[in-house]
């Protein structure tokens, strides 16, 4: 179920390719308030129709504002599509966005198949022409992306297929690297949302396993996917124990893009796989709870950043890592109170087993310190309590509050603000650990009622102790709840535009 996929090119705006010459349905740009026009709309206004339609105040130029000139008698193309960009000469972030959200709106009740856009890629303040080429991408995959692969009947397709982003000359080679990015992101966070949006009785551990190989395949990637007995022989207990209450046998996934210099440390992406959270025997209410097929939206991540890394033939090493399995109750199910020892030897009381995420990512934590790694990044959509912190808005981002830690929050900070995809910081530090004690075994698996996404990320802390890591909780981002339920793809933008970064540096 592969989404509407739209055609992007770049155009280069030399003499052979003036606005006024080139063959489209329609030429979108850009026009300030005040009457002031952007250098395109200028190109374009030879005898005053953009000027025109100012002056008799059709558009004001505010962001968000739009009017579509149909037969512009200065353009060969069919039409012009004016978009307010708010006040000259720079362009904010929210107000470029908000021009790109209302062309979006605008073309999509016209029968506008292919589209130049031309507009100052370039003066959005602090962001370059990659940014606004990305941001235009997302805002097209917002529009495209549809989740009815499982209907009988499909939406309306819509009329727009192509879109050339008019460049000057000079810029076109960064344009096109910009262009392949921004497409390898969007296309990554498809087969995020596709994952996460199928029903646990199709997206169970074994699919998870064979979509892995199917990417593996495509992209060369190395590939292992262990079954119940290598898990087994790897003394992973603390997995094995959440995975023994369900019928559908546990997958744990590895796959390997090893594209750096050999002796490079590993960067290693840890995705927490639970294809269905009814709790266990500390059962979740009914309300809301086919909402739990989404409990593997993090190991979606990972698959989704796979796909770009292959895309974009990323030169570095990264490891994903996958630990697959449902949550279910039954007479093999964890029960409260029962003790596990993780293949890191500490022992577990699993005081809720609702609390399953922590206890499947720990062994993976374990297993990872096998790669030396530089990083590692674990995605888990882990607790409501960060729903209750942080909303629907941030990602929780956990760390240690030393300095390489610090270098590294600051780093995905800054991807998650450069793709849209923001998360905010939160602590880690040993007064909460004090909420894991317990009475019987190295820890307990919930700290209580009190700051429970902290003492989760503090839970997994002490799995981490040989390399520099960061937790990413999902819970409140990865999925939309209500009329508007789907899986959004994120943190898929914030991991490809961090792995980018670190390719620059
Ligand atoms: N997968 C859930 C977290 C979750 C809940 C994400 C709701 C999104 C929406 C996780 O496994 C869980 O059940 N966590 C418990 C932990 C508690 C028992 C300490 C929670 O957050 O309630
Ligand atoms: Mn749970
Ligand atoms: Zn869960």
């Amino acid at each position: 179920m592969e989404d509407q996929t739209m055609d992007f090119s770049i155009k280069s705006a030399d003499s052979k390719n003036s606005l006024a010459t080139i063959k489209t349905d329609c030429i979108v740009v850009g026009v300030y308030e005040d009457r002031k026009l952007t250098s395109q709309a200028t190109e374009l206004d030879n005898q005053g129709i953009i000027s025109n339609a100012l002056e008799n105040g059709d558009i004001d130029g505010k962001p968000g504002s739009s009017l579509l000139l149909r037969e512009p008698s200065t353009a060969t193309s069919r039409r012009v599509l004016l978009v307010g960009l708010g006040k000259k000469p720079e362009i904010s972030e929210k107000d470029f966005r908000q021009a790109i959200d209302a062309a979006i709106k605008a073309l999509s009740q016209t029968t506008v198949a292919h589209l130049l856009i031309a507009l100052p890629l370039n003066n959005v303040s602090g962001r370059d022409v990659s940014w606004s080429i990305y941001s235009v991408l997302s805002a097209f995959h917002a529009l495209l992306y549809r989740s009815d692969a499982l209907k009988s009947e499909k939406g309306p397709s819509p009329k727009i297929q192509k879109a050339a982003f008019y460049i000057p000359s000079a810029e076109v080679t960064n344009a096109k690297k910009a262009l392949a990015q921004a497409k390898a992101i969007t296309d990554g966070m498809s087969l995020t949302q596709d994952l996460g949006n199928l029903p646990a009785n199709i997206c169970t551990p074994s699919y998870l396993a064979k979509q892995a190989r199917s990417l593996a395949k495509k992209y060369k990637f190395d590939i292992e996917v262990l079954d119940k007995k290598q898990i087994e022989a790897l003394k992973m207990g603390s997995f094995l124990s959440v995975a023994k209450g369900s019928d559908e046998p546990p997958k744990f996934i590895v796959l390997k893009h090893m594209n750096g210099k050999s002796k490079e440390a590993p960067v290693v992406l840890v995705g927490k796989g639970i294809t269905f959270d009814s709790g266990g025997i500390s059962l979740k209410p009914g309300a809301a709870m086919d909402e739990m097929k989404y409990d593997m939206c993090g190991a979606a991540s990972v698959l989704g950043t796979f796909r770009a890394i292959g895309e974009l033939n990323l030169k570095q090493n990264i490891i994903g890592i996958i630990p697959a399995c449902e949550n279910m109750p039954s007479g093999r199910a964890n029960k409260p109170g029962d003790i596990v020892t993780s293949m890191s030897g500490q022992t577990i009381e699993i005081l809720n087993t609702d609390a399953e995420g922590r206890l499947i990512l720990c062994d993976a934590l374990t297993y990872a310190e096998k790669f030396h790694p530089e990083t590692v990044i674990d995605i888990a959509t882990l607790t409501g309590s960060c729903i209750v912190a942080l909303g629907h808005y941030n990602s929780g981002l956990f760390t240690r509050l030393d300095e390489a830690h610090d270098t590294l929050a600051n780093d995905l900070i800054a991807a998650a603000k450069g793709s849209n995809d923001p998360v905010w910081r939160m602590p880690i530090e040993e007064a909460y650990q004090e909420q894991l004690k317990s009475n019987f075994a190295d820890m307990a698996n919930i700290g209580g009622q009190p700051a429970g996404c902290v003492t989760a990320a503090c839970f997994l802390e002490r799995f981490t102790k040989k390399y520099t890591w960061a937790h990413l909780d999902i819970a409140g981002t990865a999925w939309k709840s209500g009329t508007a339920k789907g899986a959004t793809g994120r943190p898929v933008p914030l991991l490809c535009t961090w792995l980018i970064n670190r390719e620059k540096r």
